[in-house]
């Protein structure tokens, strides 16, 4: 089998991240490169090598012969390049969100399944060594989940200017709290009923503070807080679980301390000095991706899954303008099957 032969649309912060991780991997070619504003498609491209084509949009990385797209535009940019490759056979990695509807991610979902080629979500906080630590703990037995409290923040939707328009984000749950919401499902099995009061306490055009309860198909319960105004004062982002005499706290994706049961040791994981690829879960989500091409195996976040978690944030917004619990088992029945 030849090289896999990336494409990647739009070059701005998130996407050089990839092109770098990618360009370590020797399974990997990154062919061309596409962004509206060419000077940015050029500026990346030649920190890749001269080998690389510059375009402007999925056609022009498509015409340069790529099997593989890295849609890396922002959130409300990513339905029609994703549908594009999907039609045209060509693998994608897609940064979150999937989408900012319920009907545009069935659009994607559709289109995945009627596809030959692979549909990824890129939702790298699941691959943070600290959220990964804690998955190994669950899924061995050592913690069983009662309850927990899950909180991500965000210090202001000033800078950059556009993170303050849902018409470019599609709000601060897709924009922000999709990582931490899609933590829930992957470290805590099905959802099945959720909670929502928000408010929009600073912000002029949505919703900008949550708090929500969700309960699981397991029994356990879990409350979130996500604020969009905090300030960027530490902690703002962390996960806090109890079980069995036994509890997990994680500061920020820094450290994780686990105190396993009464009268143990208090184990504990720090994270702080390895690189920010390394530590938030970048490179293990790209090593995994292009195992999962390179094997024809299951991607590591797949359409259902990407589409339970956009059907998830919808759910959320709906309980928060509605005031009404919502059964979210229900829900993805009906919808997702
Ligand atoms: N997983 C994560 O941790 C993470 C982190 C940052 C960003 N993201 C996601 O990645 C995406 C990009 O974010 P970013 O911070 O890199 O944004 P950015 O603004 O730095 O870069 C976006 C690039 O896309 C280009 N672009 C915009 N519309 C385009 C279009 N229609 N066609 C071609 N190019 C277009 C812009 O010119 C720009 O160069 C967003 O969806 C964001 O939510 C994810």
């Amino acid at each position: 089998m030849g090289k896999i032969r990336v494409g990647i649309l739009g070059a701005g912060g998130i996407a050089a991240v990839h092109a770098s991780i990618l360009q370590r991997d020797e399974r990997v070619e990154i062919v061309a490169v596409a962004d509206m504003v060419e000077a940015a498609a050029k500026k990346l491209a030649t920190t890749i090598g001269e080998h690389v084509v510059c375009g402007d949009s999925v056609v022009s990385l498509i015409d340069a012969g790529v099997d593989t797209v890295y849609v890396t535009t922002p959130n409300r940019t990513h339905l029609q390049p994703v549908l594009t490759c999907l039609k045209n056979s060509i693998n994608v990695f897609c940064e979150k969100p999937m989408a900012t509807s319920v009907a545009e991610g069935e659009q994607i979902l559709k289109a995945a399944c009627d596809s030959k080629a692979v549909y990824n979500l890129g939702m790298s906080r699941r691959f943070a060594h600290a959220h990964q630590y804690i998955k190994k703990l669950i899924d061995s037995g050592r913690l069983e989940p009662f309850s927990a409290h899950v909180r991500l923040n965000r210090g202001e939707l000033l800078n950059p200017a556009w993170t303050a328009d849902p018409d470019q984000t599609g709000g601060f749950l897709y924009e922000t709290t999709i990582h931490q919401l899609d933590l829930l499902e992957y470290l805590f099995g099905p959802i099945k009923t959720l909670r929502c009061e928000a408010c929009q306490a600073i912000s002029d055009s949505e919703l900008d503070n949550f708090a929500i309860l969700f309960t699981f198909e397991s029994g356990m319960v879990c409350t979130m807080m996500s604020s969009a105004h905090s300030g960027w004062s530490f902690p703002f982002e962390r996960v806090e679980i109890f079980g069995r005499y036994a509890t997990l706290e994680t500061q920020e994706i820094e450290s994780v301390r686990f105190s396993p049961g009464l009268n143990q040791k208090i184990e504990s994981e720090e994270y702080r000095l390895l690189p920010h690829d390394e530590k938030g879960g970048y490179v293990r989500e790209n090593q995994l991706f292009i195992d999962a091409l390179v094997n024809d195996s299951e991607p590591p976040v797949p359409v259902e899954q990407a589409q339970r978690l956009n059907l998830l944030i919808a759910c959320v917004y709906e309980s928060a303008r509605e005031q009404k619990e919502i059964d979210f088992s229900t829900r993805t029945r009906e919808m997702i099957g």
